[in-house]
């Protein structure tokens, strides 16, 4: 699979869910804060304008993707990627508890169909961290008696909506929801309790079981995973003890704890790539440059021993379901991309068993509490006018894929 990847409440627009909430409460103080937390980033003066405005933390029209999803899935063909990973908006298809939006499904329905005409396969996401109100009041994850409601919701997908359907990841990134969510509480629901995120990332692994059970009793063929945040965790000096040891355990907490509670509910391993952390000592201590436009430190190349590692520890297939760059000028993408392939390559070489690539993002979008300023897309879209338009380094990439389907 060659592909990109988007969530609902990040593209579609005029959603009505925990976040929408959250943006109305918090976009002024965001905006506010964004001396203070951004100033420091070397794009400060091309950011300042955006970061300082509070309609810049406000989710609103999306990108219309929810309206506008022929056009960009036309975009993904022109692009010659053949699988898209998008979410669905638990938020529309259930507004009240118990009362399903029939509208709502028959979009995703038609959303689902209009992928399939154009061959491109989908991979269905249940929850990319945006839910119902009435789930968030109701305390979301964080109370295991909720996760009934995500098992009806899953449940209703899985009878509504897997027709053409073979792939579906249940949730995003648990434990980056849980860190923003309940640890530095920059999130919502934004509170700060330590042990409550170790409940609630432990209740996400039963959530996860339990869609997982649900969906494949409705349909065996199903391939169902998570979309896991990992990062290649290595040690700054590699022979001291100190280093090696915070290493290892890192590497357990963060990547290795919630995949091996699911260890046998999963038919590949799905996982997210952004980061590499070096440690020396307790501290996460990185090389300066290169960094993407939010002041990540960039090491693309890192897939590589990631892949080895996760074939090591799991032995299913693997699929890349997020990987990709904050760059509006769009002079690291193309890098980033070639660094990519050049590390899948060595992986397959290796014969370790990834089926599949997919871009973050396939369009600029919401980007959280971070707003609307960090460009992530292959597609770079001008929010007044709604215009897409390729970026050089995507059709760059268009063109290696070109090559790789002919071959
Ligand atoms: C998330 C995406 C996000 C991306 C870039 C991932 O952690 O799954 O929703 O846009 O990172 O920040």
């Amino acid at each position: 699979m060659w592909g990109a990847s988007t969530a609902s409440h990040q593209v579609e627009g005029n959603n009505h869910n925990n976040w929408t909430v959250w943006e109305l409460e918090n976009a002024a103080r965001l905006a506010k804060g964004a001396k203070k937390q951004l100033g420091h980033l070397s794009n400060w003066e091309d950011i300042r304008q955006q970061a300082t405005d509070p309609e810049n933390y406000i989710s609103g029209r999306g990108v219309e993707h929810f309206i506008r999803y022929e056009e960009d899935f036309d975009l993904v063909k022109e692009l010659n990627l053949n699988t898209l990973r998008f979410s669905i908006e638990w938020s529309r298809l259930e507004p009240e508890p118990g009362q399903w939006d029939q509208a709502a499904i028959d979009h995703y329905k038609r959303y689902i169909a209009a992928l399939k005409k154009r061959g491109i396969t989908p991979l269905l996401n249940l929850w990319h961290w945006s839910h119902p109100v009435w789930f968030e009041e109701a305390g979301g994850f964080s109370k295991q008696a909720n996760l009934r409601y995500f098992e009806r919701y899953a449940k209703k997908v899985g009878d509504e909506l897997l027709g053409g359907v073979e792939y579906v990841v249940t949730i995003n990134e648990p434990n980056v929801f849980v860190g923003f969510a309940y640890l530095v509480a920059e999130r919502p629901p934004q509170e700060k309790n330590f042990l409550k995120g170790l409940y609630t990332y432990w209740n996400l692994t039963k959530a996860h079981k339990r869609a997982y059970r649900v969906l494949k009793t409705i349909k065996p063929s199903l391939h169902v995973g998570v979309a896991a945040q990992l990062a290649n965790i290595q040690p700054k000096r590699p022979h001291n003890i100190i280093d090696f040891t915070v290493t290892k355990w890192m590497r357990y907490a963060w990547n290795w704890w919630f995949l091996n509670r699911i260890r046998r509910y999963q038919d590949f391993i799905g996982f997210n790539y952004y980061f590499t952390d070096y440690y020396r000592g307790v501290k996460s201590d990185n090389p300066k440059v290169p960094m993407n436009d939010m002041g990540f430190y960039m090491e693309p190349e890192g897939l590589y021993p990631l892949l080895v590692r996760i074939a090591a520890h799991y032995k299913l297939p693997i699929i890349i379901t997020e990987n990709g760059v904050a760059d509006a000028t769009d002079q690291y993408r193309q890098w980033w991309l070639d660094e990519s392939m050049l590390a899948l390559t060595k992986a397959i070489d290796d014969g370790i068993d990834v089926r599949g690539y997919l871009h973050w993002g396939l369009l600029d979008n919401f980007e959280w509490s971070f707003g609307w300023w960090p460009k992530f897309g292959l597609i770079e879209v001008n929010r007044q006018t709604m215009r897409r338009t390729i970026r050089p380094s995507a059709r760059k990439w268009a063109e290696q894929l070109e090559d790789i389907q002919k071959s």
